[in-house]
């Protein structure tokens, strides 16, 4: 089949669009807002986007809490989500009034960030603590405007629980990661495997 989203002429009963971005990594914002509001929401449209310095961006489908929130205080954390907080995860999508704290909501537990206001999950096996660089709004090829906010943060530091290290990786397997499909899936990451590059290309100092 071919369609073009313009004309949304794909014949299929949901937009095909996501179903085809994947898996994506999930990116669960904790903020804070100006007046102290905390907000925690997950974001599939979300990846990182430089190493150094290291830069992470998700998008927001038109403003929501969270978008406000890193608006107001410039700061934002990124939870890791593996499989054991996938439903802590999902019930954190709610759309919840602004000022009532999904934290709450979920019963995980909210920590101030080392070095940013806003607070991140206690529960978390991994939490990047950022910095806003910048905040665009996407355009079409005619320069018709998208309702999405992409917000990019610097990473200014790491919280890694020392489980899911295991002879000085990361071990993926073990912490497994969950990732966005289209619709209603989700992958949970419990098999990765190793895949050698060409001569010259697979130094994991270089790749990480
Ligand atoms: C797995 C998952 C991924 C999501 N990804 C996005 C996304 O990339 N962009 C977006 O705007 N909303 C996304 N949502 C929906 C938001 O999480 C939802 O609108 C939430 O209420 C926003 O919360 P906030 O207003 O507290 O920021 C996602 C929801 C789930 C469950």
């Amino acid at each position: 089949m071919f369609y073009e989203p313009e004309n949304r002429n794909h014949g299929l009963p949901y937009d095909p669009f996501k179903a085809l971005i994947v898996p994506r990594p999930i990116g669960w914002i904790s903020s804070i807002g100006a007046d102290g509001s905390v907000n925690l929401a997950p974001y599939s449209y979300f990846n990182a986007v430089s190493t150094v310095p290291p830069i992470v961006m998700f998008s927001s489908d038109g403003e929501k809490d969270t978008s406000r929130n890193v608006r107001e205080t410039g700061e934002f954390c990124c939870n890791f989500v593996t499989s054991d907080l996938l439903t802590a995860m999902s019930e954190s999508s709610a759309p919840l009034p602004y000022g009532t704290s999904e934290f709450g909501a979920t019963g995980l537990t909210p920590v101030p960030g080392r070095l940013v206001r806003a607070p991140y999950a206690k529960e978390a096996k991994a939490v990047l603590e950022c910095r806003v660089t910048e905040i665009l709004r996407p355009k079409s090829h005619t320069g018709r405007q998208s309702p999405n906010i992409v917000i990019f943060g610097e990473v200014v530091g790491v919280h890694i629980a020392d489980e899911a290290i295991r002879n000085g990786l990361v071990d993926t397997n073990a912490i497994q990661p969950m990732a966005r499909l289209g619709y209603k899936e989700y992958a949970r990451i419990d098999a990765a495997f190793e895949l050698e590059r060409p001569p010259g290309g697979g130094d994991l100092a270089k790749i990480g």
